[in-house]
């Protein structure tokens, strides 16, 4: 990490409204306490999109062009990209994500169990911004006039503010879009989901600070520490939170942070739409013939529609 980065992060921790970027939380054990939630009974986004993909992928392959690209944002494991490539049986895929062994290794494997196709990897931090061009390039190997599709499944989405949602939607230079929505559900149900009855997602929560002590030297004790997840009905957002048990000072390279009892770090927003409201959001940033395909619990979302060059 960057010493301005780490310096801003000191900065916010000193304010009223201490806030740590979302990226914090997905370390090493991050990533494995992430699959971890996902098979929690309370935790539904991504039990809920497999069963609309496994319903609806003939569906979603109709509406098409026959020569794509698809273009997977954060494809990590390449768990879904294992879904849903035999069946969308696209010219190229293109598996995006921060660079790591874990996901090289996950590349690797895709390209070993689908050997005929041609799978290529971007290691980039997308959030940042996709730089048009170097998709370009690296599809190009593929082959020309593919359809480039981005598929960015998972509710990943929900994790940007919806101002910066319709900013990242609306920078690439894409053909058709595939995306997975978290649907609004009541508070306690969102949330149980959200904290857990075995403190998964406490643990995952936690272990922010335990990457921050390593990555910028800081000395946090988790146990002085609870895990707090509320639903903000303003913002429609569910809302992680770190609050102190206790009053406590932590030391820093910049000096030290003190923190009185009750104050909380807020550690990550995920925003929930209705169809109605996603779907505004995706035609208001040029997007059209927007097709969804719903979870019979009305629980989940995937949107598929196509980019009006002309907007
Ligand atoms: C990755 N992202 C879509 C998850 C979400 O639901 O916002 C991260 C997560 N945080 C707590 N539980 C899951």
């Amino acid at each position: 990490m960057k010493e301005i980065e780490k310096k801003e992060i000191i900065d916010s921790l000193r304010s009223s409204k201490a806030t740590l970027p979302v990226k914090l939380l997905y370390d090493n054990l991050g990533g494995k306490l992430f699959d971890a939630i996902t098979e929690t009974e309370e935790y539904t986004p991504t039990k809920d999109e497999l069963a609309v993909f496994s319903e609806n992928l003939e569906k979603i392959k109709a509406i098409l062009p026959n020569s794509i690209c698809l273009i997977d944002l954060g494809a990590g494991s390449c768990f879904k990209a294992e879904k849903v490539l035999p069946v969308l049986n696209p010219s190229c895929y293109l598996a995006v994500d921060l660079p790591s062994e874990f996901f090289m290794n996950s590349v690797q494997r895709l390209s070993s169990i689908f050997p005929e196709k041609n799978i290529l990897s971007l290691e980039i931090d997308f959030t940042e911004g996709l730089t048009n061009d170097l998709i370009d390039t690296t599809i190009s190997k593929a082959g020309t006039n593919l359809a480039k599709t981005i598929f960015f499944p998972g509710s990943t989405i929900g994790n940007f503010s919806p101002v910066a949602a319709s900013k990242f939607l609306s920078s690439f230079d894409n053909d058709f879009l595939i995306i997975g929505i978290d649907l609004l559900k009541t508070s306690s149900e969102l949330e149980k989901a959200y904290d857990d009855a075995l403190g998964v997602t406490a643990a995952f929560n936690k272990n922010v600070l335990l990457n921050l002590n390593r990555q910028v030297g800081t000395n946090f004790d988790v146990t002085r520490w609870s895990h707090k997840a509320i639903f903000n009905s303003e913002k429609s957002r569910i809302e992680m939170h770190l609050v102190a048990k206790e009053e406590q000072i932590i030391e820093s390279p910049y000096g030290e942070i003190s923190f009185s009892a009750e104050k909380s770090i807020h550690t990550e927003n995920s925003y929930k739409y209705t169809v109605e409201s996603f779907s505004k959001l995706l035609s208001d940033v040029g997007y059209i013939d927007i097709s969804k395909f719903v979870h019979p619990n009305n629980s989940y979302a995937v949107f598929v529609a196509k980019r009006n060059r002309q907007f």
